[in-house]
């Protein structure tokens, strides 16, 4: 990985009173190849950025642009996406595939410009294609333009966390299958914390990531998750778990105040559906110093496995920092409103062939639509007037509305329709959307992900949403600023946000 800022496009500020950074283009270079790794005893080649799994962290300092190029020295087709990053006005680096642009394939480069804004913190990079981003992923750390400017006592290091899943089997091979039988796909074998599953999984003991620390010393963890509030600060908030869902990502502080030894850090899923990895990952934090260490640290007791309550308390909990140097913004005059279910479908299989329930094809939707990928990306298909390839009555409410909490939804409900439907923004609308769960096949957590935008988390609760008494408790004064939030089983979540960003 090379990085070499190019040119000044910013200008140094007071000079010599305040150390404000001047905004940089860096440039990086991504090269993607199928390389051999071992994990859990198990040899395979898996798909990597520069042969480092998880791959390189991006640094870079508020209003930066990074220039990314991508190199495809692998086997198969792969976009890269900047998790987190608005890319003003520049939709065409954001990278879902046949949405914003067609793949890189094998044996071609694709250069991609990140333009960074207000983003501060930590964000991510992963592969937007297929399952790729099982192995293409990696931390984005984005520090405060002015030097060491952090709303909390700056720490002594900072430490990425990420934390990954990874399959024995072939990942694409696992995708394909699943694809093909209709079925849920095979759970994995074991959670990563920075690419190692940690010591109670076989084979591993040697390869557990450890963090050193030394007593009385502050570290700030950046933590991500791939499969991690969002480069936006929050209110302070104590806790002895993090709830984090996939897509996420969170800062927290570390105080080393314990009596010098080793300690582990532990993380397993926190699980709304039936079948789910049950296996907990591990690292190890180890006091400087000298000591006798325990022949195996303290396991931390994690909320179990469906704990509900333990997931939405911390993420209720979060709240936006919400002071004069980071002001809040959230639109209050909303122009569009919208309600969206998200519900897992069945579809019927030619000869009952496929292996979900009643012998049928599982499937997702949102306000009953199933998204169909097309074959030329939108964003294209917009820009160069090319017809017929998405249509533009992406409905803005449920085409149906039924007790969308009911314990059992009548079968009849379950079969969506497939379409590849847009909804159209006028250029900065106040945009508010209620995603509601249903509980058609099976309710489910599900982590919804905005691109192009940072969205307020106004309001969240159990049940059916009630327009006419639940916005009464919506918190307009300092909710939090994210880019990913896990609407709860058996309920919704409200957010808002300024459509000022145009792009598909
Ligand atoms: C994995 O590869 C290493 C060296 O590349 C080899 O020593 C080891 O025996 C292999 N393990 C398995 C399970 O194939
Ligand atoms: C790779 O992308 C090209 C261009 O969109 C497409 O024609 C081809 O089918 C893709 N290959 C695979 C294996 O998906
Ligand atoms: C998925 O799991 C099933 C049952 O354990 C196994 O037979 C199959 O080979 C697995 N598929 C892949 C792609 O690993
Ligand atoms: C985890 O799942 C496996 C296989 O599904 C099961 O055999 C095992 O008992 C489970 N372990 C725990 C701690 O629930
Ligand atoms: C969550 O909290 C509610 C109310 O306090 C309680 O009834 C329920 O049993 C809790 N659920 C779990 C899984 O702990
Ligand atoms: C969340 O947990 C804290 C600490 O256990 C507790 O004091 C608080 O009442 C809980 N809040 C909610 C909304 O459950
Ligand atoms: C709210 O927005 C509407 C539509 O744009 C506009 O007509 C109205 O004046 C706005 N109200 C306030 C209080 O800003
Ligand atoms: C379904 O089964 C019938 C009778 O066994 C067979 O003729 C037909 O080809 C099958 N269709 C498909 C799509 O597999
Ligand atoms: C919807 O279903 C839930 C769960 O069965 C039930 O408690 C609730 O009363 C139902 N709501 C309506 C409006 O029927
Ligand atoms: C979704 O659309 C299908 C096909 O029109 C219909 O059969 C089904 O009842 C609809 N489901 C809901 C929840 O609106
Ligand atoms: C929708 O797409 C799925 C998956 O490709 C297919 O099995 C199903 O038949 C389609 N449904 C309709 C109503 O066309
Ligand atoms: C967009 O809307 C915001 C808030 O309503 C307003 O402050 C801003 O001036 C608008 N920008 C443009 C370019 O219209």
């Amino acid at each position: 990985m090379k990085v070499s800022p190019l040119h000044l496009i910013g200008f140094l500020l007071l000079a010599g009173v305040l150390p404000i950074h001047a905004a940089l283009i860096r440039r990086y270079k991504f090269v993607l190849t199928d390389t051999p790794y071992t994990r859990l005893c198990t040899n395979k080649s898996i798909l990597v950025v520069n042969g480092q799994f998880p791959g390189p962290t991006l640094h870079a300092t508020e209003g930066d642009t990074l220039v990314v190029d991508v190199q495809n020295r692998a086997s198969e087709n792969v976009t890269i996406h900047w998790h987190g990053v608005k890319q003003h006005r520049y939709p065409w680096s954001d990278g879902p595939v046949y949405i914003t642009q067609c793949p890189i394939q094998p044996g071609s480069k694709f250069s991609q410009k990140i333009f960074l804004s207000n983003e501060i913190g930590t964000l991510w990079w992963h592969a937007h294609s297929d399952w790729s981003r099982a192995t293409v992923h990696g931390a984005i750390v984005i520090y405060p333009r002015k030097k060491n400017n952090y709303p909390f006592r700056k720490p002594h290091a900072e430490v990425p966390i990420i934390l990954g899943e990874w399959w024995n089997s072939d990942i694409q091979a696992v995708l394909t299958e699943f694809l093909d039988n209709g079925g849920d796909p095979n759970v994995s074998d074991a959670f990563l914390i920075n690419g190692q599953p940690g010591d109670l999984y076989p084979c591993s003991r040697s390869d557990t990531f450890k963090l050193t620390v030394e007593y009385g010393k502050t570290y700030l963890i950046r933590s991500v998750t791939i499969v991690g509030s969002d480069a936006s600060y929050t209110k302070q908030i104590r806790s002895d778990y993090i709830a984090i869902s996939p897509g996420q990502t969170i800062d927290f502080l570390l105080k080393a105040n314990q009596k010098p030894s080793h300690y582990y850090m532990a993380a397993h899923a926190y699980a709304s559906a039936a079948t789910y990895d049950n296996t907990t990952t591990t690292a190890i934090i180890e006091y400087r110093g000298n000591y006798t260490p325990p022949s195996s640290p303290l396991l931390p007791s994690l909320p179990t496995f469906n704990d509900i309550n333990a997931s939405v308390n911390f993420t209720g909990r979060l709240r936006s920092l919400g002071n004069k140097d980071y002001p809040v913004h959230v639109p209050k005059n909303v122009t569009n409103a919208f309600l969206f279910t998200i519900s897992i479908n069945l579809t019927p299989c030619p000869n009952d062939s496929c292996v979900g329930p009643y012998n049928e094809r599982l499937l997702a939707s949102v306000n009953n639509i199933t998204f169909v990928q097309p074959t030329i990306s939108i964003l294209q298909a917009y820009y160069q007037h090319i017809r017929n390839i998405y249509g533009d009555d992406f409905p803005s409410h449920p085409p149906f509305a039924f007790n969308y909490t009911a314990d059992f939804v009548p079968k009849a409900l379950w079969r969506p329709q497939n379409g590849t439907e847009v909804r159209v923004l006028k250029y900065n609308s106040s945009v508010e959307i209620v995603f509601q769960g249903t509980n058609t096949v099976g309710g489910i957590d599900h982590p919804m992900h905005l691109h192009g935008h940072s969205f307020y988390v106004v309001g969240w609760g159990f049940g059916n949403f009630d327009k006419d008494n639940d916005p009464s408790n919506y918190n307009l004064v300092d909710p939090p600023l994210m880019n990913t939030i896990a609407v709860p089983i058996n309920g919704w979540t409200t957010i808002r946000f300024q459509a000022s960003n145009p792009g598909t």
